[in-house]
Order: structure tokens, then sequence, then C-alpha cells
């Protein structure tokens, strides 16, 4: 996105901010699928082509060379998973908030050098679907943060059912948040958060952490049933 369009983003209608977050999460994904996919699967079918046209004299050379090729095809099928499930969070189906949420902090712990404990308390209900996309895709953004601009190596999430709401806590115990510099850069993280929480009836507090790092803090008015 040019920078000028990206610097209107917030001066712009709710709705069409909207479209820029979601326009620019496309991106995200077509760069990775370009840059990342599309190159890693023309190595791996060059040096296919090669096993093939000059096969290894040995047997120890050819196991080597397949071990190898099988480990990136594995890597290949696992970020494939990743990326789709960024693009839809199919386990928000499957699994249910608390699950979902729970996969997702082991999957960041697994995947990252984030170490993400999770707790849960008083778990509420059956949530209505928006909440519960709205929530883990604030999640997920949340996280992202963490990962790229904290430097904390452990990160904190918490889903309270209180009554006649629902809230969602992501802390760590980084570098902090600034967040009226925050909010002069490009990025659209934050605006993004703030507009799935608006869209689903709440705003969302973004600040310091006890232990000084950054937290974001959603809580989602529910009726009551
Ligand atoms: N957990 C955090 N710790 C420290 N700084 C943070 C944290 N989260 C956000 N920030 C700061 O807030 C800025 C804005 O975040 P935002 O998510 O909107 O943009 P981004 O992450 O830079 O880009 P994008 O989300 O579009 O990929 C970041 O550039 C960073 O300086
Ligand atoms: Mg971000």
């Amino acid at each position: 996105m040019a920078d000028r369009q990206r610097l209107e983003t917030t001066e712009r209608a709710p709705g069409a901010r909207m479209l820029l977050v979601l326009d620019e999460e496309r991106r995200r994904v077509a760069r990775e699928l370009h840059a990342d996919f599309s190159q890693r699967l023309a190595l791996l079918a060059i040096d296919l082509e090669q096993l093939a046209g000059s096969p290894p004299k040995s047997r120890p050379e050819w196991d080597d060379r397949l071990r190898t090729m099988c480990s990136r095809t594995q890597d290949l099928a696992s970020d494939a998973h990743r990326l789709s499930h960024q693009l839809h969070p199919s386990n928000l189906e499957n699994l249910g908030l608390v699950a979902a949420v729970r996969s997702y902090c082991r999957e960041i712990t697994r995947q990252t050098n984030v170490a993400v404990g999770f707790s849960e308390a008083n778990p509420s209900g059956s949530l209505p679907s928006e909440v519960q996309l709205a929530l883990y895709r604030i999640l997920q953004e949340a996280l992202r943060n963490v990962i790229k601009h904290s430097g904390s190596k452990t990160a904190q999430v918490e889903l309270k059912g209180e009554a006649n709401a629902i809230c969602l806590v992501v802390s760590d115990s980084g570098k902090g948040i600034a967040v009226e510099v925050a909010k002069e850069t490009s990025g659209l993280g934050l605006v993004s958060m703030q507009e799935r929480a608006r869209l689903v009836g709440d705003a969302i507090s973004i600040g310091p952490s006890p232990s000084g790092g950054a937290r974001v803090e959603v809580r989602i008015p529910l009726e009551p049933i």
C-alpha cells in the first residue's frame, strides 16, 4: 500500500478503513505465496530434476538427498497449513473459541521464540460466531505484534467470561508501546484491531502492561441469555 494511502487510513470512514485492512491482509498472503512458497517449490523441482538427471552413486548419498527433500516438503506442508489458517481459522468452527485460542498459543510457542501462556476463567457458553471471529483475529494481530515489535520472549493470553461480557487480554513483557507514536506508523494492525472490536460493539484498550510491556484488552458485551 502506498505510504500516502496508509497515512490517510485513519482519516477514512470506518467501513473504508476495514476494506483497506482486508486488502492489506490479502496482499500479505499474496506476497508470502509468491515470494516464499513459489520459490521454495521451484527450488525443490530443480533439485528433483538434478536427482533424476544425475543420480547419486552411493546409497548413503541417495538417502541423504531424499531425507533433505522430504524435510523441505514437510516444512512446506506445515507452512501452507499455517497460511491457510491465517486466511480462515477453521479451528474456530471445529473446536470453538477457547480450544482454538489455546491451540493457536501453542502453535506460536512452537513456531517462534515467544512462549505464549494461556489461561481462561468462567468460560461463556456459546458465543455468536462474529464475536468469536473478532476475538480470534485480534488475538492473531496482537501476537503478531508481540513477535515483531516487543522483543519479549513471553506473552500471556487470558480469556475471561464476565457477567454479560467476554474479555480478551494479550500482554507481553517487552519494550512497551508508545501509543501516540504507534498511531503515526503506517501499519494497519492497530487499526484493524480497533475496527474488529468496534464491529462487535466495543472499543479496545491498548497500553502498558504491569511489567512495562504492551497490553491489549478487549471486552465485548453479550446479550443476557
Ligand atoms: N507489543 C508491542 N510492543 C511494542 N511495540 C508495539 C507492539 N505492538 C505494536 N507496537 C508498535 O505499534 C506500531 C503499530 O502497530 P501496527 O500493528 O499497527 O503496525 P505494524 O505491526 O508495524 O504493521 P502491520 O500490522 O500492518 O503489519 C508498530 O510499528 C510498533 O512500533
Ligand atoms: Mg502489526
